[in-house]
């Protein structure tokens, strides 16, 4: 008897089983899961934290509202973000902008559906904090105060810090990958957040010589200490350059004209997650949050130099 409904079992669940394999092989391939190592997850995380800061800046700076009220879920209930607000901007740059932000939602979305991912950390994109920026950068207190959200110039030369960060972060972490999922999304994001920093330094190159007004510092200038700022609080060298440099450090040693910024082989400059957290932190210590971040990034990488001893 009792073998009897053993057997009988056995049997329904490989029935259960048959069917189960029919069905998988009926769902269309996007359902196929795909492996991607922690490892692989871990470095992905990490720049995770960027694109959210990328989407509220971007969004907040063309519309007034974020990531809430255009992709709630991909926020996953984490806080919303501090001080952003509208930016002062013309028809041109403002269209450019939206697109930046929307392209940041499809980045999160993308993310989200290769690893686990996180809620929106706790970022702070209020003026203040690119304005701490800027005076570390220029190394004294500007004044009036640096105000991203002002007019386009400003914006402009507030987004010249963001993206070229997550894209040194991409180009670092891509020989570390593993899986195919996870080289096929790094490429993927790399490619469109170098376009956008081209883009941002493309309109800057045009005016690399005007004047920030009021504060009599040029526009190259001001991209050339934002990237001395970086490098500084990286704390790995130089990786990192302004729109107009020395020939030696241009193209081939030959121009200083450095519309995209570049190795001697022009090749992309690449940072750890250890110089990202740095960088973004303000801190130049990836044990000490702040700047964009007050609470710190998430993911395991950035979490485990939070966790106090
Ligand atoms: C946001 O950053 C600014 C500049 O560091 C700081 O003054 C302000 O207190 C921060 N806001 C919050 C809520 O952390
Ligand atoms: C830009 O920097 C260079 C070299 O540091 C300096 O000679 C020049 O006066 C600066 N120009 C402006 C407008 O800031």
């Amino acid at each position: 008897m009792a073998l009897s409904i053993s057997t009988t079992t056995t049997g329904a669940a490989t029935a259960t089983a048959v069917i189960s394999l029919i069905l998988l092989l009926l769902l269309p391939p996007s359902y196929c899961y795909e492996f991607v190592p922690d490892s692989d997850a871990n470095l992905i995380e990490v720049a995770l934290n960027l694109e959210f800061l990328e989407t509220e800046f971007f969004l907040y700076g063309a519309l007034g509202h974020g990531l809430d009220s255009i992709a709630p879920s991909l926020a996953a209930g984490g806080p919303p973000p501090i001080g952003g607000t509208q930016a002062k901007l013309d028809a041109l740059v403002k269209d450019v902008i939206l697109q930046f932000g929307l392209q940041e939602v499809g980045h999160l979305r993308a993310i989200k559906s290769t690893v686990r991912g996180f809620p929106r950390p706790l970022l702070n994109i209020s003026a203040e904090v690119f304005a701490k920026v800027m005076n570390s950068a220029i190394g004294r207190n500007l004044e009036p105060p640096f105000n991203p959200y002002d007019n386009e110039l400003n914006f402009l030369l507030a987004s010249y810090v963001i993206p070229y960060v997550g894209l040194t972060g991409y180009v670092g972490a891509n020989p570390n990958l593993q899986s195919f999922a996870a080289k096929r999304l790094v490429a993927g994001l790399l490619g469109v957040e170098s376009g956008q920093d081209a883009v941002i330094r493309g309109m800057l190159y045009r005016q690399a010589t005007a004047t920030v007004d009021p504060y009599g510092i040029s526009v190259a200038n001001f991209t050339d200490r934002i990237s001395e700022l970086r490098d500084r609080l990286g704390c790995d060298g130089l990786k990192d350059e302004g729109l107009i440099v020395p020939e030696a450090e241009g193209a081939e040693g030959k121009i200083s004209g450095n519309v995209l910024a570049g190795d001697k082989n022009s090749l992309s400059y690449d940072r750890t997650p250890e110089e990202i957290l740095r960088i973004v932190y303000g801190s130049g210590d990836e044990h000490v949050p702040g700047g964009f971040y007050p609470m710190g990034a998430n993911g395991q990488i950035a979490k485990s130099y939070l966790q106090r001893p």
